[in-house]
């Protein structure tokens, strides 16, 4: 039930988007602004962000606001679980080195979900401050925490606030009202109200919107808002559910086939298959499994918010904590084939993920597991001037077959031998210039 709703907003969120034209040719991207340029650079360079869901839904495991919104459990009984909310461990250092153990540049927190329930002591409505054992506010000491570990900080907030009595739908069959300009307006005035709180006490780095799919562009009022959120910060970055007012795309759960259209988007997915915490989830992704999804995502030139379910107590589930450190553990192995890279070639080309050094000298290409037999690069115009696998010193034997004058031919590069990491390897091949590939479509008739 719960998948089915998250699933259609999802695409009529991701319709508007220029990502769903998955393979329009790179003339067709929209060129950004230089300002854009500039403010988008630290998040494009950075990669791997985490993204951690904490609510009062970690009490019972279940989904979160959702679950009173598709009618699993009732409004009170999902409210209930603000007595169970205590905090009791929360180490928002450890959650910060953790996170930087993750080779993530970022993180992003659930600052209030649909659910309406702060995790801050807001002026207005729910927080768990006043209305839960944690009594304290839960969004300074991480801000604090990501800081003195020089990450950058992202704040999710949710537009919609199904607790609010000034917003409009309450479940999904229920409405408060429809129709009525002045309470809509109360609304906006309190989320935007939330917002200006957060920005004035935090001053995040960047803003993760989330729940506007019931109301429009213009009902939200996102103009209004962004521009106040860039007067608090003007490098802040707003992903693309505050509608019209996005810096990049978001795909959700399902990781892109072929390179997304827009210029910078990030692609949220679940360790397990629960946002928040649900101690009866236990379909957790292999961290193989994880790292070939982010050389997939940075391959195709995005970002990989992954995510994790804190527990009501503040604690994070050990299996996830095991996928973070060794997705770290592999990331801090490739720091050059990873951070400020550009996507790599089309798989018409390398078969694989790869990625390319921002001079564009270099190719990075991803080796999943122990390949058979050597890796092939198709219509590489360069020289390789040095080809190798990184982590150690030995030069790679290349073979080049089938070239003529205008066609570069296939590249083999010989990997017997070789010392491979089992869980994904990277060839490093030094180009004689920035890469150049082959795009002449073959003619058929002539041969060439
Ligand atoms: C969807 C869901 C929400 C989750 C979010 C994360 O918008 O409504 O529960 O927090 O995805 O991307």
């Amino acid at each position: 039930m719960k998948k089915s709703i998250a699933k259609s907003f999802l695409f009529t969120a991701l319709a508007a988007l220029p990502f769903v034209a998955a393979a329009q040719p790179t003339a067709m991207k929209p060129v950004p602004s230089a300002a854009k340029e500039q403010r988008m650079q630290w998040f494009k360079d950075a990669k791997l962000g985490i993204f951690i869901h904490w609510g009062i839904y970690a009490v019972d495991g279940i989904d979160e606001s959702w679950s009173f919104f598709n009618g699993k459990i009732s409004y009170p009984d999902y409210m209930k679980q603000l007595h169970g909310f205590t905090a009791a461990h929360y180490d928002p250092q450890a959650w910060a080195d953790l996170i930087k153990r993750s080779g993530a540049r970022y993180a992003v927190l659930t600052t209030r979900h649909h659910d309406g329930v702060a995790l801050w002591d807001s002026a207005q409505g729910i927080n768990v401050v006043k209305d839960t054992p944690a009594g304290r506010d839960l969004i300074g000491p991480f801000v604090q925490a990501l800081r003195k570990d020089d990450l950058k900080v992202g704040l999710y907030y949710s537009l919609a606030d199904w607790s609010s009595p000034n917003y409009d739908v309450f479940t999904r069959k229920e409405k408060r009202y429809t129709n009525d300009p002045v309470r809509w307006q109360r609304f906006v005035s309190y989320y935007q109200g939330q917002l200006r709180e957060l920005s004035q006490r935090y001053n995040p780095d960047l803003y993760w919107f989330d729940g506007d799919w019931e109301h429009s562009a213009k009902e939200w009022q996102a103009d209004d808002t962004a521009k106040m959120l860039r007067g608090y910060n003007p490098q802040v970055i707003l992903n693309s559910r505050l509608p019209d007012n996005g810096d990049y795309a978001t795909p959700e759960q399902g990781p892109p086939i072929t390179r997304p259209a827009a210029t910078y988007w990030e692609l949220c997915l679940t360790t397990n298959d629960s946002w928040g915490y649900q101690q009866r989830d236990h379909d957790f992704k292999t961290p193989t499994q994880v790292i070939g999804l982010f050389a997939d995502t940075i391959g195709m030139g995005g970002n990989l918010l992954l995510d994790i379910g804190a527990r009501a107590d503040g604690t994070i589930p050990q299996e996830q904590i095991d996928i973070l450190d060794a997705l770290g553990r592999w990331v801090h192995q490739y720091p050059q084939a990873i951070y400020g890279t550009d996507a790599g070639v089309p798989k018409d080309y390398y078969s694989g993920p790869s990625t390319l050094s921002a001079d564009h000298q270099t190719l990075y290409l991803f080796v999943d597991g122990k390949p058979n037999g050597p890796v092939l690069v198709k219509g590489l115009m360069n020289k390789v001037v040095d080809a190798r696998v990184l982590g150690s010193n030995a030069n790679l034997k290349t073979q080049l077959i089938g070239n003529s004058v205008n066609i570069p031919g296939l590249l083999y590069i010989d990997l017997a031998g070789q010392t491979l990491d089992p869980q994904m390897s990277v060839i490093a091949l030094k180009l004689d210039g920035p890469l150049k590939l082959f795009k002449k479509p073959y003619d058929a008739t002539t041969g060439s």
